[in-house]
């Protein structure tokens, strides 16, 4: 797809396009702005990036019970996360086989079926059509059933963590995340569990918020109170293969506030985990903060191409108790809200300077910034 500049047309699927990503990071820029703005390149990215990518779409408690039934937009997808009678997990193109028709417009609960609204075509919870009401009245000798089931969508969970991939070719979620699940095996992630939810609208683009995650750079001046307990010092890469960005803070408190640790921490983790903070963005549009005691989760709703929810998640190990809990997590719960705050103010003004100024990139920080050189590079694999 082309995009008219005065130089002619911008392909964002050429190397060309990424050619200052793909050096080496001393030598390499951000992105361009058109990356972060232009609604050309939004329309190719969610059709060759979201198209592609394992995309984090739920919290798995958010679709435990039997019947339950989630409505996500992945790219210009609209798919339906179903967990079966059996207790599997699938996913379904929302669309009805018959006449094409949404099947459901939000997240609900079923008792055993998936009813289209328009001619009350009914799909079994693993997407077999068991019902269509009044078709046999005058019957159609190539009608059968057992071609006319929900398209379906591949769902794969990793702990508390449900995603969704368009794209057969796509590797399986495993070899994606590389070593994050045994990495992080120690926190037990599967018992771990959503004590709140929120969510937040940032008028930036998607990849500015991940991006300014993954960064420590700005912390003293964005984040003075939050560098008093976690210091640019402390800052490590905790890093392997898979699509991911992933740092530590060790120790996790400094000696000015001591936030993270009111909690218990999770029982059973190991000297490090027991010590550090995890911040790892799993690609394309998930991350993780990970404390001993509680994990602050987002995961990345592209809107448009400069709007994103961000749906947000306090979780605990299953070893704290909800009600106990609250009081003496609401201080640090504060903490994380203003942190947020402060961040989404920060990606709006980046965005606003990327939109209505558009200065061409500058080199990244070779101390600061490998983990934004890596994920554009992901950004790159996905778009060329
Ligand atoms: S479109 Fe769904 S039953 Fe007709
Ligand atoms: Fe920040």
């Amino acid at each position: 797809m082309g995009h008219p500049t005065s130089g002619g047309l911008v392909d964002f699927t050429s190397e060309e396009f990424w050619s200052a990503t793909r050096r080496p990071l001393d030598q390499a820029t951000g992105l361009r702005p058109a990356a972060y703005t232009d609604e050309d390149f939004y329309e190719v990215e969610k059709g060759r990036l979201f198209g592609r990518a394992w995309v984090a779409v739920a919290w798995m408690s958010e679709v435990a019970e039997p019947g339950r039934l989630l409505v996500r937009m992945v790219g210009d997808t609209s798919v339906l996360i179903a967990r079966g009678l059996d207790g599997a997990l699938r996913g379904f193109i929302n669309s009805c086989r018959h006449r094409g028709t949404e099947l459901a417009s939000e997240d609900c609960t079923v008792s055993r079926m998936i009813r289209c609204p328009y001619h009350r075509w009914g799909y079994g919870l693993d997407g077999t059509l068991v019902a269509s009401p009044l078709f046999d009245e005058v019957p159609r000798a190539d009608f059968d059933p057992a071609e006319l089931s929900l398209l379906p969508v591949r769902v794969e969970t990793w702990g508390f963590q449900v995603f969704v991939c368009l794209d057969e070719a796509t590797p399986p979620l495993a070899e994606w995340l590389g070593d994050l699940p045994e990495r992080m095996g120690g926190y037990g992630f599967d018992g771990w569990y959503v004590h709140e939810k929120c969510s937040f609208d940032v008028a930036a683009n998607w990849k500015l918020i991940t991006e300014n995650f993954q960064e420590y750079y700005h912390l003293a001046w964005v984040h003075p109170e939050l560098a008093k307990v976690s210091r640019v010092r402390d800052h490590y890469r905790y890093q392997g293969p898979g699509l991911y960005c992933g740092q530590t803070t060790t120790p996790v408190s400094g000696d000015e506030r001591d936030d993270w640790l009111v909690l218990p921490p999770a029982p059973g983790l190991d000297s490090s985990d027991s010590v550090s903070g995890r911040f790892v963005a799993v690609f394309p549009n998930l991350t993780l903060a990970v404390l001993p005691s509680h994990a602050f989760v987002m995961r990345l709703e592209p809107l448009s191409v400069g709007a994103t929810r961000e749906h947000c998640a306090f979780l605990f190990p299953p070893s704290t108790d909800p009600d106990t809990a609250a009081d003496a997590f609401e201080a640090t719960r504060k903490f994380w809200i203003e942190v947020n705050n402060e961040d989404v103010d920060i990606c709006e003004r980046s965005h606003r300077g990327l939109a209505l100024g558009g200065a061409p990139p500058g080199p990244l920080s070779p101390r600061f910034e490998e983990p934004l050189h890596r994920f554009q590079n992901m950004v790159a694999d996905c778009m060329t």
